[in-house]
């Protein structure tokens, strides 16, 4: 693949996807601009219900697919499954014994998922018992990286992985060194990669965990929803 010279990297739920009429605006400038503007979807979604969603909401296929909370990297027209990324992250991966932990807590539910790179969990108004199990995953040592978002969703991901870190991989890796580059998110997933320092993009619609995250100066906070909001930062950070 071309190393990627402008990249729009966008979670796709409450971000891209939300507000249809702003993303045709958002769609058709990027259309209207000579230079190509790579497109990245980075989302908690698994690869099947992300293609599911591209299909739905009629967006175009992207350059590269971050799925599963930034657990799955897929590169290219055929989507082809990043290797060298799968096996750095599960190194020290045991979804066992954290399931194991897990599987005390009642009102904490598995989601059912098609692979173990990831095991995630649903739970329904019940922040102390999320506190305790993120508290009990930490003094039991097993390597991991705890995400909770919208008060809803709890992701138990490889330490390595996430999607900042696997974002950071991708720019690495495929993205050149000049790059224009937007990162844009509005949960609690996001925030790792909304926190790497990019030109980055808090949607006006974001959860409360999001909103409440630490400004650094190429952080944007949109005035508008969804696709609105990334089309808003993008011109702040490059309109000519
Ligand atoms: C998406 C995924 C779900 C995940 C959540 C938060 O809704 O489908 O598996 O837990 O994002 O990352
Ligand atoms: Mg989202």
């Amino acid at each position: 693949m071309q190393m990627i010279t402008q990249m729009l990297a966008t979670d796709l739920d409450g971000t891209l996807v939300g507000s249809e009429e702003d993303l045709r605006v958002l769609l058709k400038y990027y259309e209207s601009l000579d230079e190509k503007v790579s497109l990245v979807y980075v989302t908690g979604r698994h690869k099947g219900s992300a293609l599911d969603l591209i299909r739905e909401a009629k967006i175009p296929m992207p350059s590269i697919l971050i799925s599963d909370v930034g657990t799955g990297i897929y590169v290219g027209t055929d989507l082809k499954v990043d290797l060298e990324w799968e096996h750095k992250m599960k190194s020290n991966w045991d979804p066992e014994a954290i399931k194991n932990i897990v599987s005390k807590y009642p009102t904490i539910f598995p989601q059912k998922l098609p692979n173990e790179s990831r095991i995630s969990y649903t739970v329904k108004e019940d922040n102390d018992s999320v506190e305790k199990l993120k508290q009990e995953l930490v003094l039991s040592k097993i390597p991991h990286k705890f995400i909770f978002s919208s008060g809803r969703d709890i992701d138990i991901l490889p330490e390595s992985s996430g999607k900042g870190s696997a974002l950071t991989y991708v720019i690495e890796k495929y993205v050149d060194t000049n790059a224009s580059i937007l990162i844009a998110g509005d949960s609690g997933n996001d925030e790792e990669m909304l926190s790497l320092g990019y030109p980055s993009v808090i949607v006006a619609n974001a959860q409360p965990e999001l909103l409440a995250i630490k400004d650094h100066p190429k952080l944007f906070r949109a005035t508008q929803n969804c696709a609105g909001g990334i089309y808003e930062a993008w011109l702040h950070f490059y309109s000519k």
